[in-house]
């Protein structure tokens, strides 16, 4: 069976494309589902993508993607990244390994970003590539 590597997106994300494209630049996530399902299929994965902008939306999902038998998470937590201990205790309470990912490098910008709750718990963090980080993550996912 394909196993299948869950990519869970935090809040704002949809906006991509729009948003603050100096700093996340210029492809929406549908671009980046996109590329990243060409790469799955490279890697002879399927991909399960997802977008919300609610903090308890993403902690269901990482149950889901453990109760599912998920062969690794790829969570962009975006701001919840730097507040929320309910994700931190997700990941830790959940069986697949989760790849960190962030388009910009958080430890260049504003102090309050430097924090990262899911960095506490995370197999491995890809940070400051833009959307070529997601690919880069899924290549990771493949070795853990
Ligand atoms: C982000 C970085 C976070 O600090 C920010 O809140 C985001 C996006 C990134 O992908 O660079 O929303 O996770």
């Amino acid at each position: 069976m394909t196993d299948t590597v869950f990519v869970l997106n935090g809040p704002n994300l949809n906006l991509l494309g729009t948003r603050e494209p100096e700093i996340y630049g210029s492809d929406t996530l549908a671009d980046i589902e996109a590329m990243l399902e060409e790469k799955a299929r490279e890697l002879s994965l399927a991909i399960d993508f997802r977008q919300t902008n609610h903090e308890g939306v993403l902690v269901d999902w990482l149950h889901e993607a453990c109760r599912t038998g998920a062969k690794a998470v790829l969570l962009n937590a975006a701001a919840f990244t730097h507040t929320s201990i309910a994700l931190l205790d997700a990941i830790k309470a959940i069986e697949p390994p989760v790849i960190e990912v962030h388009l910009s490098d958080p430890a260049k910008r504003e102090p309050f970003r430097h924090l990262s709750y899911v960095s506490m718990a995370a197999a491995d963090c890809v940070q400051g590539l833009g959307a070529r980080g997601y690919a880069v993550a899924l290549e990771r996912a493949v070795q853990l």
